[in-house]
């Protein structure tokens, strides 16, 4: 097995592969200056199995179009197979269509992976369980949330006072999931409006319970907007600690900023996504994937 890394999270590469004990592999991946990439893999992979570690992350699009080219390099050269590990898939949020016209993205991306001959995809804590139904290859969807409990468990916020939360009626199944994880905790769901063309998020309500300790559960952090809404609600509504636990750190625009500046005690976040230094902040704690995923590429 050969594993490589496109340039979107080499630190998980690196991670993953010394789980496996090997080398991540040489790549060379060259910048034009109109901004064309040019990719060649630095040793033979004939045969071999290989691995490509690329979350697509913004930016998306070149994230994307890097890992095609890094699986097209593969396969030319006579790799056996290709599997992309792609811990946060970029588009999975425009899987159908919302309003006529609209393009469904994410079924160009899984056609663009058949094309170039990716034979499997890794990914973690997809938007919604029917994604991977829109893959025409094998796509091996993992979770997070064992990572989460095993801290709530070390932290000792299994206990009573503690409710889980779902900042939107969208993650009902991985609130259910996690509160079963941890012995049927109780859990709330927020009522959460979007507004499909401004972005504007809207949240007056919560329903179930809301105690002493609030663990926030969610997919992804992307504006940040979710999430400090929805610690807010909770505080006006009596939780006193509050706690995030998020698989995605896509932290697009000031995220980072207003998360920091919220109501809210900790961010936990895992390195599905590479958070560079300048969008850390004192209130963020990384979890990190390589464990997982080196036990699943075994
Ligand atoms: C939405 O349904 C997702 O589960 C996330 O809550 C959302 O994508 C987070 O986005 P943002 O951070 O921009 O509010």
């Amino acid at each position: 097995m050969k594993v490589f890394s496109g340039s979107s999270n080499k630190p998980l590469a690196e991670s993953i592969a010394e789980h496996l004990s090997l080398p991540l592999s040489p790549v060379e991946i060259f910048i034009f200056p109109d901004g064309e990439r040019r990719i060649r893999l630095e040793v033979p992979v004939l045969d071999e199995d290989v691995v490509i570690v690329q979350p697509t992350n913004p930016p998306t699009d070149t994230h994307y179009f890097e890992l095609f080219l890094l699986a097209d390099a593969a396969k030319r050269s006579g790799a056996k197979s290709v599997t992309a590990v792609v811990p946060y898939l970029g588009y999975q949020r425009q899987d159908h269509i919302f309003r006529d016209g609209e393009a469904v993205s994410l079924n160009v991306i899984v056609n663009t992976m058949q094309s170039v001959k990716i034979d499997k995809v890794i990914s973690f804590d997809l938007h919604t369980i029917k994604i991977p139904e829109i893959f025409s290859i094998p796509m091996v969807h993992q979770s997070a949330l064992s990572l989460f409990v095993e801290e709530i468990k070390k932290q000792g916020w299994d206990g009573l006072d503690t409710v889980l939360v779902s900042p939107d009626m969208g993650g009902i199944r991985r609130i259910e999931l996690i509160s079963q994880m941890l012995r049927d905790m109780p859990y709330a769901t927020i009522d959460k409006n979007r507004d499909v063309t401004t972005g504007k998020i809207d949240m007056t309500s919560v329903t179930g319970e809301v105690t002493h300790r609030a663990l926030i559960v969610d997919d992804m952090i992307s504006s940040g907007g979710t999430i400090v809404k929805a610690a807010k609600l909770l505080r006006e509504k009596g939780a006193k600690e509050i706690y995030v636990f998020v698989t995605h750190p896509v932290f697009s625009a000031d995220a980072s900023t207003i998360l920091q500046d919220s109501v809210v005690d900790k961010v936990y976040v895992t390195d599905s996504v590479f958070v560079p230094e300048e969008k850390k902040f004192p209130k963020l704690e990384i979890l990190s994937l390589a464990p997982m995923i080196a036990e699943q590429l075994k």
